[in-house]
């Protein structure tokens, strides 16, 4: 039979996304969102959207964002660039930097969108190994890379790197761009976009889908030196004018207003997830340093493995991410929710370990 497609979509294999089982009943605890709503300023900007406001063209520049963005980071607005959540902030970037260059270095253990992208953009993948604790060295990137990719703090651990780590690998590894993927930093690692000025070669990226509760409007943001911001609106503008609508551009305007909102969710999820690190623990299971609004965590002094657990949990809608993958096949990652729901995800392992221990 003909075959239609072209080769780029037979060397394809794209990313899975966590399942979105919705319900009243259902704990939803594998993809890294925020259990509490956006900021009801947030609420009100999308209300006050006109119909112009849709008849229209969005802003291809989104420069009101970007200049609310560059205010509430400190840097000028020409050091930011915003697209269609951080997915597609990664993709411009792997497309302006990484493309017909030496092999991009990431993490073995990461966000595993990143080999993904490598396939589509024909990029050369290099994993980096981890240390056996999961801490990421940046002395095992090497010189000859053509770019390096992590996220900070990394995903699916929750671990983060100091920022002289950072500057350390910076200092070093001048030939092409480091990324730092910053999804979740709003809850707890520190941030590089300090670091822009002094390296040309840095790119961080940032999104509102985590710390802002606006996975649902898809926006994220990109901070560097003018001529990396440049590349990507070569790249952005060469297959996608207008990556951010109307609505999102004005939400996430919204968002920035508002930071006492922004600060009092980011501290009830960072005691959430203390309370449950301790829970957890008290039980045997292995948890790690989470820097994110997730925790990694083992139950290898628990009588039960993590898949056994994982589907125990599935059963009773209680959704946790589990990769059936050496070396983190003995690991779950769940999602910090509220109090409520983290009382109802104990009380779920409590009856599956008792079930199946
Ligand atoms: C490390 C990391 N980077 C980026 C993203 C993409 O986030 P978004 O496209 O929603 O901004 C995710 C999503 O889970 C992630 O885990």
């Amino acid at each position: 039979m003909t075959s239609f497609q072209s080769k780029l979509v037979s060397r394809l294999s794209p990313y899975v996304p966590g399942e979105q089982r919705h319900g009243a009943d259902v704990v939803k605890l594998n993809t890294n969102e925020n259990p509490y709503p956006p900021s009801p300023q947030v609420m009100q900007a999308i209300a006050n959207i006109e119909g112009d406001d849709l008849r229209r063209y969005p802003d291809p520049e989104a420069s009101a964002l970007c200049k609310a963005l560059a205010d509430y980071e400190g840097v000028e607005s020409n050091q930011v660039y915003v697209a269609n959540g951080s997915d597609e902030t990664l993709g411009l970037a792997f497309m302006a930097f990484f493309t017909d260059k030496a092999a991009l270095q990431f993490p073995n253990i990461s966000y595993s969108f990143y080999p993904v992208y490598c396939k589509l953009f024909d990029i050369q993948a290099s994993p980096v190994a981890l240390n056996p604790d999961f801490s990421l060295d940046v002395n095992a990137f090497t010189d000859d890379a053509g770019g390096i990719c992590f996220p900070n703090p990394n995903a699916p651990t929750g671990l983060s790197l100091p920022l002289t780590d950072i500057e350390q690998l910076l200092q070093r590894y001048t030939q092409g761009v480091v990324l730092v993927d910053e999804a979740y930093s709003d809850f707890g690692a520190e941030s590089a976009i300090s670091l822009i000025d002094k390296y040309p070669n840095l790119l961080v990226t940032r999104t509102f889908s985590k710390g802002r509760s606006l996975a649902g409007m898809r926006v994220g943001a990109a901070f560097g030196n003018v001529e990396l911001i440049r590349a990507t609106a070569a790249v952005k503008n060469s297959f996608n004018s207008y990556p951010l609508d109307a609505v999102a551009q004005s939400a996430a305007i919204a968002s920035l207003a508002d930071e006492a909102y922004f600060q009092n969710c980011k501290q009830k999820i960072i005691h959430t997830r203390n309370t449950l690190a301790n829970a957890l623990q008290s039980r045997g299971f292995t948890v790690l340093d989470s820097s994110a609004n997730f925790i990694f965590v083992s139950p290898k002094s628990v009588p039960i493995d993590a898949k056994t657990l994982y589907e125990g949990l599935n059963n009773l809608n209680v959704l946790v991410r589990y990769w059936p993958k050496d070396p983190i096949q003995d690991w779950l990652r769940i999602s910090i929710g509220t109090d409520e729901e983290i009382t109802l995800l104990l009380n779920a392992i409590d009856q599956v370990v008792t079930e199946h221990g």
